[in-house]
């Protein structure tokens, strides 16, 4: 019997019959379905959020990485539609779990979003099913937490049904990098699983890479993505060192990439934004803790990043301190405040945080940011404002938390408005009225 279960399960993989599922339809879950309907599978996507579903089924997209043309034709030809009714998880042949997986207040990892969504597969499991976990998490959940729940009513992994991790590696706003062409990690709890797995993604994605194990593949993500926090981390530090020495760290760090080899570019900046960076190291570190391991550089690095928000209101002291001004009772006004350029992703975005010690120490805050027209900050709920607009008010001092493309960099430095510039989107402009982090 499971010689044949797994066999029926790639040969409806191989033909395309194969349904599948995909649960969780944000920033990863769905650009993920739009690829498996392009690859030609009948996908159905989960998503408690009706809003999302009906949105899909309209054929309108929510996601800036997902073409609206490409999601309507999936919708129209009928290879995608979406659902509020997990009951529907029945009848896929593979699931892909995309939920979130944020930190508690006490930075624990909060497995909450995953176990409701393993409930919900686990409530009608079935012999020959493939199920694969692609939220970034610890090494170990998806045999310590996923499998347990599972197998609960006596199926046995990669004997009748089929488990693997495998992390989302995409990141939104990349043109040159998308779902397709990223190399997609595959570990499975046994050989059959890994197959299956390498065989649906090599049907949607250029290249697979298999590992041994789920945990592999789990901790792959997380070094990934330690080492861009922890480089990051020492850039940011190495920053403020360049400024006590007055020494101009965005020449320095250009200068030094023409190196050919064993060196790679960070960028210093107001703090680490996005629901990855600032989060999954803290997975890691919660796991080692179990096991009496310090993660020093992860902790460090955190500390570092976590100090620049501080960092980048002292430079608008500085700014303000050269006009006699201080921040209490100023004007401050905010250049982009999603977390990263030409996106409008909030979650965790530095913006946030400098907009509050802004606010704590007297100022008045306004932004403009094209990507985000509301701003909930406080009790207050603030609007974007047109930059020119905003430069005509002569507000005190601006800060530039976020470079989108499209704010005109030229007549900002033309307003004569002092600035402090986080992420060098000035460069090549002289001025005494910009303030360099
Ligand atoms: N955003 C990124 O750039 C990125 C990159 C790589 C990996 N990841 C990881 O991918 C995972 C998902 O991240 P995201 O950015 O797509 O999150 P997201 O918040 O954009 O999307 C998650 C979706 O899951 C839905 N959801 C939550 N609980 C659910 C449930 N029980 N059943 C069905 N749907 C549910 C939410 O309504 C939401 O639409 C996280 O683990 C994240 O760390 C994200």
């Amino acid at each position: 019997m499971p010689e044949t279960t797994i066999a029926t399960l790639l040969e409806r993989l191989r033909s395309r019959q194969a349904r599948v599922g995909v649960i969780g339809l944000g920033y990863v879950g769905l650009p993920l379905a739009v690829e498996f309907a392009r690859a030609g599978f009948h996908v159905t996507g989960f998503d408690v959020d009706a809003a999302k579903t009906n949105a899909i089924n309209a054929g309108k997209s929510y996601i800036p990485d997902v073409p609206e043309s490409d999601l309507s034709a999936a919708v129209a030809a009928g290879s995608l539609r979406a659902t509020t009714d997990m009951h529907a998880l029945g009848e896929m042949d593979a699931i892909d779990i995309c939920v979130p997986t944020p930190l508690r207040k006490t930075r624990d990892p909060d497995l909450s979003y995953v176990v409701l969504a393993v409930e919900a597969v686990a409530a009608t499991v079935k012999p020959g099913q493939l199920i694969i976990l692609e939220s970034t998490t610890y090494p170990g959940t998806t045999e310590e937490v996923v499998r347990p729940m599972l197998e609960e009513k006596g199926l046995e992994a990669d004997v009748d049904f089929f488990l693997a991790f495998s992390p989302e590696r995409v990141d939104p706003g990349n043109q040159r990098f998308t779902t397709k062409n990223i190399p997609k990690i595959v570990g499975g709890v046994g050989p059959a699983s890994s197959e299956a797995a390498s065989l649906l993604y090599g049907a949607s994605v250029d290249t697979v890479v298999k590992v041994s194990s789920t945990r592999v593949a789990e901790m792959v993500k997380l070094l990934e993505n330690t080492f861009r926090a922890v480089n990051i981390g020492l850039v940011n530090e190495i920053a403020l060192m360049c400024h006590r020495m007055d020494i101009d760290v965005w020449e320095v760090i250009d200068a030094a990439k023409t190196k050919p080899f064993g060196f790679m570019p960070f960028y210093p900046g107001p703090g680490l934004g996005g629901h990855c960076i600032p989060i999954d190291p803290y997975y890691l570190s919660w796991k080692a803790r179990q096991t009496g391991f310090e993660c020093r550089f992860i902790e460090l690095a955190g500390h570092i990043n976590g100090s620049m928000p501080h960092y980048v209101v002292e430079r608008v002291g500085d700014a303000l301190n050269a006009a006699r001004k201080s921040i209490n009772g100023s004007r401050v006004h905010l250049i982009g405040v999603a977390y990263k350029r030409d996106v409008n992703d909030m979650r965790e975005s530095p913006a946030l945080d400098v907009l509050e010690l802004l606010s704590k120490r007297g100022a008045t805050a306004s932004y403009s940011d094209p990507f985000v027209p509301t701003l909930e900050h406080g009790d207050q709920t603030l609007q974007s404002i047109d930059l020119a607009t905003a430069l005509a008010s002569k507000p005190d001092c601006m800060v530039i938390c976020t470079d989108h493309s499209e704010f005109d960099y030229d007549a900002l430095v033309e307003s004569g408005v002092f600035v402090v510039d986080t992420r060098n989107a000035l460069k090549g402009r002289t001025a005494d009225s910009i303030f360099r982090l």
